[in-house]
């Protein structure tokens, strides 16, 4: 039977991460590496799952797809999130031969798990006569995230990757607004160490516990700012923008969920002429970004290769990426 292929872009959080957590805005961005499906119903009802990061293709009939997700291996919790949301929409209980192939590794946090659950959902629907709207995608794929991942998560990397582009999000998802298709002048820096999103999560669910009234108030702030944020980046004020970068990073550094190597990148960022620079996504590790314009780039990017932080790189990545589509 023939294939059909979707795929979706990663993401990178721009400002705004935790706070969207509890419903407040944040910015986000989709980026030009993919993660790619390819997929074909067969004529029994046994799923097939092949990916690089399983050492054999994962099988299983429908019928034993249809219990809590957690209870199949890890590496394919996501597609089969994706199967059990599009089965119980459309009715359906068919079989699939499924194969994943992603251009970055799920190392840099660059949103693996929200790309393969989104490009499942566009490769399901494309294979099928179940037409699904960019809004069911999102509905559907951050719903078999929140199943996958105890209910945590915000759905921004959902729609980041489902619409793609530069979006303001809010609201876990009541609140979805395109900004921009056009890249945004930024530096990424991988720190050399991979994050653990959800500890990260439960440890300023903690904080917010323990501080309710101050951490309230102090997300309200993070949520004006990207009132500001939107303006800056509408009007293309990459100095303005830099800024809020900087003051985003210090209520995040008060969260204590950035670390000395993400600290030293985003301080030798600055000093090597960068707008602002922050972390993005949980904190723990995963990446830094930084602002900086046609001049400043080469040295920002050469005094991050340079800090001395093991394991550190700068990615070569774009922003304001296509979101899901089919291919060819
Ligand atoms: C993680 O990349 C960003 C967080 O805000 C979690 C989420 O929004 O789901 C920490």
């Amino acid at each position: 039977m023939s294939q059909t292929i979707a795929s979706a872009p990663g993401k990178l959080m721009l400002l705004g991460e935790h706070a969207v957590v509890y419903g407040h805005a944040c910015l986000v961005t989709a980026v030009n590496l993919r993660m790619r499906v390819a997929l074909a119903p067969r004529s029994d009802d046994t799923v097939r799952i092949q990916s690089a990061t399983l050492s054999e293709p994962f099988a299983a009939p429908v019928a034993g797809l249809r219990g809590p997700v957690q209870e199949v291996p890890e590496a394919v919790r996501f597609v089969v999130g994706a199967l059990q949301q599009f089965w119980d929409e459309t009715g359906t209980r068919t079989g699939f031969d499924i194969e994943t192939a992603s251009q970055f590794t799920h190392a840099y946090g660059l949103g693996s798990s929200a790309a393969v659950t989104v490009a499942t959902l566009q490769a399901l629907a494309g294979a099928t006569d179940h037409a699904l709207a960019p809004a069911d995608i999102f509905r559907l794929g951050y719903a078999a995230v929140l199943d996958v991942q105890s209910g945590i998560g915000s759905g921004f990397d959902v729609a980041a990757v489902t619409y793609g582009g530069t979006l303001y999000y809010a609201g876990r998802g009541a609140e979805i607004v395109p900004l921009t298709g056009e890249p945004l002048p930024l530096v990424v820096g991988y720190s050399g160490s991979k994050a653990q999103t959800t500890a990260l999560v439960r440890q300023v669910a903690k904080l917010r516990q323990e501080n309710p009234e101050a951490m309230d108030a102090s997300m309200q702030h993070v949520h004006d700012l990207m009132k500001e944020a939107e303006e800056a980046i509408l009007c293309k004020d990459y100095a303005r923008l830099g800024k809020m970068l900087d003051v985003n990073q210090a209520w995040l550094d008060a969260l204590s969920v950035s670390t000395p190597a993400l600290d030293t990148l985003i301080h030798t960022a600055r000093q090597a002429g960068a707008y602002g620079a922050k972390l993005s996504g949980a904190g723990g590790g995963d990446c830094m970004i930084a602002l900086v314009n046609a001049q400043t780039r080469p040295q920002v990017e050469l005094a991050i290769t340079q800090a001395g932080v093991p394991g550190a790189e700068v990615l070569s990545v774009e922003t304001s990426a296509p979101g899901v589509r089919l291919e060819a």
